[in-house]
């Protein structure tokens, strides 16, 4: 009688886990010290980025150039902006259509809020035919409540 002496052995290869350990993911938090009273900004000099662009009480063609959207956009009514690297700002057309594209990603039901989403947060739609990207993303940290609101409110009633 043959007894089959079926040791196969185990073998054990190990391929580990495949993937090496995770380096942590070490989140680079630069939260900057913010509990010094002080008023002096020579240890910590402002970043361009952070001066506000207007106060929000300039005349709105005014606030409209000191934010710099006629260097990039066409703004009916606001003699100096004629700019053509964004789309002619006409969301009182647009928006809904914008709002209605497949493509449309963001949170806004309203002109109103489409418009504001898109100084905010460029990024959430990018008009079909132009770059992301070319838009800035600091408008939230340069431009306060009422200087937002002011724009929101010229650009909601223009149509095409
Ligand atoms: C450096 C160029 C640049 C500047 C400055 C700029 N934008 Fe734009 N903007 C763009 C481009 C390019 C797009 C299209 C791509 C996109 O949707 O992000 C755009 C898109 C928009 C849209 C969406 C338009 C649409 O038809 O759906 C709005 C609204 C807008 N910008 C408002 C503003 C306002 C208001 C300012 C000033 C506070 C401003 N932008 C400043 C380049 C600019």
């Amino acid at each position: 009688m043959v007894v089959g002496c079926g040791i196969m052995g185990v073998l054990s290869f190990n391929f580990g886990s495949g993937k090496p350990p995770k380096p942590p993911t070490s989140e680079v938090n630069r939260v900057q010290e913010q509990t010094s009273p002080s008023h002096k900004k020579s240890a910590d000099p402002l970043s361009i980025t952070d001066v506000p662009l207007a106060t929000g009480d300039e005349p709105i063609d005014k606030l409209f150039v000191q934010s710099g959207c006629p260097v990039c956009h066409t703004i009916p009514g606001i003699e100096p902006a004629k700019g053509r690297e964004g789309p002619k700002l006409v969301l009182g057309t647009n928006a809904p259509l914008r709002m209605a594209d497949q493509q449309y990603q963001g949170t806004a039901t309203t002109i109103r809020e489409y418009i504001q989403e898109s100084i905010l947060d460029p990024g959430v739609y990018v008009v079909s035919g132009y770059q992301d990207r070319v838009m800035p993303r600091w408008y939230g940290k340069r431009l306060n409540a009422k200087a937002l609101d002011r724009m929101v409110s010229y650009l909601e009633r223009i149509t095409d």
